[in-house]
């Protein structure tokens, strides 16, 4: 894509992932929302410390910026062990992951992101440190090549993946706990505002609870698009309106971002209105939309639809993607009510 999103939820770069580590809770208290997982862990953390044992591994699925890094570290910190972290594309071969689990000590935590993209060479060589705490480290090749076992200290695998559907079944079914992580509601994005507001010491006028409800509105369900929302926004209240923060600052801070009431921005729209105007309402195959726009098809599944379809602005039926009354109607644009009559006994 030829321009970084603003409400992209995948991180923006080394400076934000800075600014989000100052923004980071550190316990399972300070983790606002997602209470099914919470508990779970909870109650796990509980009973495996009250053993003496490690904590079960973890498989965390869902969109970026939800919290799945901010949650293995808090599971180390509440271990009161160390969190060691790589993901799946830097790893090429088993043996780039000897160091780091020779290293791990007894109870601390391995975070492996985008855990669906290990190679399966990789996979392979995982597994039985999963199950048994041990690998097959294999010395030299070809003729002379020697498998030594090493025994690894008892250790917990924290794998996260924004792609459910691509994680093989065996690395699936080897961990303890998998949880969805869900968008945030309204409520929980507020606390989360809240807590950042203070941490970055916002002058916050008398309406400044509506400044931030009007940035959680547009966060898309996302911490992360929270609190990078909130910086932008701080930038402009600093330098348009000496540092004081209130929903219309919010807007106009916003609005100059192309990004509307709801947090679409132009990209979202054009998507929605090449649907409505330029294939009547759909359903279209997404390749054909993807050429119209100019863009990749790939990209606008993983980063364009998603949320359109959990606002339901748009559909995924077997034919292609349908436009709904809804998301016609925040592009201003009015569906021939065939089109919705033909989508509901789709779903029928
Ligand atoms: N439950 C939460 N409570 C408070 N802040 C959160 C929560 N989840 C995420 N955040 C904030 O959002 C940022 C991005 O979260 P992160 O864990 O990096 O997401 P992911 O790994 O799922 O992409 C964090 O730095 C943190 O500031
Ligand atoms: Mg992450």
């Amino acid at each position: 894509m030829a321009k970084e999103r603003l409400i992209s939820g995948a991180s923006a770069g080394v400076a934000e992932e800075q600014f989000n580590l100052s923004l980071r809770p550190q316990t399972l208290d300070d983790y606002v929302g997602q209470p099914g997982l919470v508990e779970k862990l909870r109650i796990t953390l509980e009973a495996v410390k009250q053993r003496g044992e490690p904590m079960e591994h973890v498989l965390l699925h869902g969109p970026p910026g939800l919290g799945k890094t901010t949650l293995a570290h808090i599971i180390a910190a509440e271990m009161g062990t160390h969190c060691a972290i790589t993901s799946g594309p830097a790893l090429t071969k088993g043996g780039d992951l000897v160091g780091t689990l020779t290293k791990l000590q007894r109870g601390d935590v391995l975070f492996i992101d985008e855990i669906h993209r290990l190679p399966v060479s990789v996979e392979e060589f995982v597994y039985p440190a999963m199950e048994d705490f041990k690998i097959d480290f294999t010395i030299d090749s070809g003729m002379h090549a020697k498998t030594v076992p090493i025994a690894l200290k008892p250790f917990t695998l924290i794998g996260a993946t924004t792609r459910a559907g691509l994680l093989s079944g065996p690395m699936r079914s080897r961990f303890g706990i998998t949880h969805n992580l869900e968008y945030y509601g309204r409520t929980d994005l507020l606390s989360i505002l809240r807590r950042s507001a203070g941490l970055l010491e916002l002058e916050l006028t008398d309406d400044a609870d509506a400044a931030l409800s009007a940035i959680a509105e547009r966060a898309r369900g996302t911490p992360r698009i929270a609190n990078r929302l909130l910086r932008r926004v701080r930038d402009f209240a600093q330098v348009k309106h000496d540092g004081q923060l209130g929903p219309a600052v919010v807007d106009a801070a916003l609005e100059l971002e192309g990004v509307d009431a709801i947090g679409l921005d132009e990209l979202d729209r054009k998507y929605l209105r090449v649907i409505g105007e330029v294939y009547a309402g759909g359903p279209v195959g997404l390749e054909a939309v993807a050429a119209t726009l100019g863009e990749d098809g790939g990209t606008l599944e993983s980063v364009v639809e998603p949320y359109l379809l959990q606002l339901g602005y748009v559909a995924r039926t077997r034919k292609g993607r349908q436009l709904t009354q809804a998301g016609a109607g925040h592009v201003g644009l009015a569906l021939a009510d065939r089109k919705s009559a033909a989508l509901f006994d789709g779903n029928d």
